[in-house]
């Protein structure tokens, strides 16, 4: 059996607050239009903190709370489309950071989807007998890819990092993961080659779609409208195949954590699926989208309140840039 139990699990957000009063002196908007349209009333800035001291600090909150020592931890994952560094992995600054000392490091990155392939891969080590806890970690410094001109999509994404240590359990667990590279330019940040002085390269070839000037280079560029048709439906979906793997149905689910995009994308899924509005937890209106950090920050804020109990049987439902989206079942 494929399953896993959730140990402990922390997060971190930065201090500034950036509300939707802030963004309309900035940009052409207001709160009234972003909280109808996003459910989203503010968000948070690192104005310093870099992505592996978030990813930091929420791992340590998770390996405190999880009770084991951080040299038990044989595996850490760290899941971000935003790093400080191309190389090393932020999970090589994060396994220093909290001394993991015995484990490998690798990180992944499937966007908001991250946390959810983390996951995933967290419990195929776990069947291996070689790992027994994984410290899995999503974090996200998005402020500085964003475009602070672009009023659609700026005001979504806000930054932060959660954490979850895993281990095996003989409890059942299904996933189910899907990418649609068809779509990959929907949602994209290119990275600037301009910077190389190698005086061999010429602009980059771009696959279609994909804008590349001055002003575009290295910032989030977003197609909201191709976004949402997506996201709705790629829930759905998700939920639908994971479920019909598992055996279960709606009513089963004890719990519901969707990936924290826009209140109106989890609105239209949660009334495709049918489910009751009181399993489904919502954290966004706080914290906006923190892509790969929305699932385990709900998990975080769930388990510091009790309310992730023995027996549970937990649906993790995420989709982002890619386009990737997937789901998971596990009894906790
Ligand atoms: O993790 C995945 C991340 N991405 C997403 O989840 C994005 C999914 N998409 C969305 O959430 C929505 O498409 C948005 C929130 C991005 C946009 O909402 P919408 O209801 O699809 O608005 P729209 O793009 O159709 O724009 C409607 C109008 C436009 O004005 P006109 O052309 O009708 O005059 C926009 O220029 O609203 C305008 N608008 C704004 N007005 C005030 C767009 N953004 C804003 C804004 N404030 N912040």
């Amino acid at each position: 059996m494929r399953g896993i139990k959730i140990l402990g699990a922390g997060m971190y957000m930065p201090e500034t607050v950036a509300s939707n009063d802030w963004f309309s002196t900035i940009l052409d908007t207001s709160d009234e239009w972003i909280y109808t349209r996003t459910g989203i009333r503010e968000r948070r800035i690192s104005e310093d903190k870099p992505n592996w001291y978030m990813a930091a600090e929420a791992s340590r909150a998770a390996v405190a709370d999880s009770g084991i020592a951080p040299e038990d931890i044989d595996l850490v994952l760290a899941a971000t489309c935003s790093p400080d560094y191309f190389y090393p992995a932020l999970s090589c600054l994060v396994q220093q950071q909290v001394g993991a000392v015995n484990a490998a490091a690798f990180d992944i990155n499937s966007a908001c989807t991250g946390f959810i392939n983390a996951l995933d891969t967290a419990s195929r080590f776990l069947q291996d007998g070689d790992y027994r806890n994984i410290l899995i970690v999503a974090s996200e410094r998005l402020a500085p890819h964003c475009d602070y001109t672009d009023r659609t999509a700026s005001i979504l994404f806000g930054d932060g990092a959660g954490a979850a240590v895993v281990t095996r359990s003989d409890k059942p667990m299904w996933s189910y993961l899907s990418a649609k590279g068809d779509f990959f330019n929907a949602l994209y940040c290119k990275v600037d080659q301009s910077r190389s002085n190698c005086p061999l390269l010429k602009p980059d070839a771009l696959p279609e779609g994909i804008i590349d000037t001055e002003a575009k280079t290295h910032t989030l560029q977003m197609n909201g409208k191709a976004v949402y048709k997506f996201a709705v439906d790629a829930m759905e979906t998700a939920v639908n195949k994971v479920l019909e793997r598992s055996g279960l149905t709606t009513g089963d689910i004890d719990l519901f954590i969707p990936h924290q995009a826009n209140a109106r994308i989890i609105e239209s899924a949660v009334k495709g699926l049918n489910l009751p509005a009181e399993k489904v937890y919502v954290n966004l209106e706080k914290h906006g989208n923190t892509s790969s950090a929305c699932i385990p920050t709900c998990l975080a804020e769930l388990k510091a309140e009790s309310r992730i109990k023995e027996g549970m049987k937990i649906c993790l439902v995420g989709f982002g840039a890619g386009l990737t989206s997937g789901a998971i079942v596990f009894e906790q």
